[in-house]
């Protein structure tokens, strides 16, 4: 077996030119007001550390202060330790794979940012074959995976007779192996279904818990029906996932706090939270990224506010940045989930611009990203990776 390299406090302390993020320079501020400041949003910190929550207006304060605070670099080193204790107390140094297989990029939504967006009509439109999404498993399989995650746009075709059968071969073939879907809002009967075929675990982001917000990016969409699919989903036993990108364009620190609270409320046993980026042939192609540090504070914020959640270094955070989802593992991610899809269609899922790992195969990925979680200070965990009160 691998020897692990043991997280200490000095290798957490960003050796390497990449990790400078959040390196506390001095911890005195310059002024006495600005000293008052500090201690004021320190304080905020341990006590969301301590209660696991903050309300409203502290939230907000520190969210602010983190964006253009005199000592927001201290602030967010503290917070950033704080984040990777608690996620050692639950999970240790571990970090969960899942492999994730992008099933098809037909989609009848219209998500303002998103390149797969049935208003994108130089989309290069594909849908695997069951015994293509079978055969990625197989090689997930072989490389060690036991979680597939079964990702794709609203594609009409997808039919509950098709995807129940998809799910009910892989089940059969892999019985070990926890199924995830990702394929957007359907029915509860449907959802139900699935379920009984054997999936285990469904994410569907609720995109933004501001009823305004939701909808300027969502056409045609309501985000009451976005909720009841969550709930529903909770309700059959799934495990849940939801979440939200960062920086999308208007999106003030007021909007993220009510995610915050939707999230704190809905306990989801996953979160993915990953940063915007344009895609060009979005009417967002001219819209600026969401910031890498903002989305890295909001996954040690998310941390500390539900210890226990499988949270995922996303691979939009990894396109951003040459070690973002490295970032992410340090400010308390625990999930990774490279890319097992057939590397003909790689390209094709192209929600954003600049997406990696499109020409690496699944071999490759599934090397790379241990050499990097291991590099981070932290290990490989292939097991299923269930949250710890599911089903318990
Ligand atoms: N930038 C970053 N993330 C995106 N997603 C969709 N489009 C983009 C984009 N342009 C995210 C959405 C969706 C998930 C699968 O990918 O949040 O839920
Ligand atoms: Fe389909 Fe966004 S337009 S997932």
């Amino acid at each position: 077996m691998k020897s692990v390299k043991v997280l200490t406090k000095k290798s957490f302390e960003f050796e390497d030119q990449d990790f400078k993020r959040g390196e506390p320079k001095s911890m005195i501020p310059s002024t006495e007001e600005s000293a008052k400041t500090f201690m004021e949003i320190i304080t905020l910190v341990e006590k969301l550390s301590e209660d696991s929550d903050l309300d409203d207006q502290g939230l907000l304060r520190l969210l602010d202060y983190l964006d253009d605070g005199q000592n927001a670099t201290a602030v967010r080193a503290h917070l950033t330790e704080l984040a990777h204790q608690r996620r050692m107390a639950v999970y240790g140094n571990r970090v969960f794979l899942r492999g994730l297989i992008e099933i098809s990029n037909y989609c009848k939504r219209n998500c303002v940012y998103c390149g797969i967006r049935a208003g994108n009509p130089n989309a290069d439109r594909y849908r695997l074959r069951t015994d293509q999404v079978l055969e990625s498993c197989r090689t997930g399989y072989d490389l060690g995976y036991r979680t597939f995650v079964l990702q794709g746009g609203e594609d009409p075709t997808h039919t509950d007779v098709f995807l129940t059968s998809l799910v009910r071969q892989i089940r059969d073939a892999f019985p070990e192996c926890a199924i995830t879907l990702s394929l957007g809002e359907r029915s509860r009967e449907s959802y139900q279904a699935l379920y009984d075929a054997g999936a285990d675990r469904y994410l569907l982001r609720h995109e933004s818990a501001e009823e305004h917000f939701y909808q300027r990016f969502h056409p045609g969409m309501r985000l009451e029906d976005r909720k009841k699919c969550l709930e529903d989903l909770k309700d059959i036993g799934y495990q849940v996932g939801a979440g939200f990108m960062v920086g999308l364009p208007g999106q003030d620190n007021t909007v993220l706090v009510e995610d915050l609270r939707y999230l704190k409320t809905l306990d989801p046993h996953m979160i993915g939270i990953g940063p915007f980026i344009p895609h060009h042939e979005t009417p967002l192609a001219e819209q600026a990224s969401g910031s890498v540090d903002k989305t890295v504070d909001l996954l040690a914020i998310l941390r500390l506010m539900i210890p226990k959640v499988l949270l995922p270094a996303t691979t939009a955070l990894g396109s951003l940045h040459a070690t973002g989802r490295e970032l992410g593992i340090r400010a308390g991610a625990n999930v990774v989930m490279p890319n097992l899809s057939p590397l003909e269609v790689r390209e094709k899922y192209d929600l954003y611009d600049g997406k990696i790992c499109t020409g690496d195969e699944a071999a490759e990925c599934r090397q790379c990203i241990q050499k990097r979680i291991e590099n981070t200070g932290f290990a490989v965990d292939m097991a299923r990776g269930d949250h710890p009160d599911w089903r318990n």
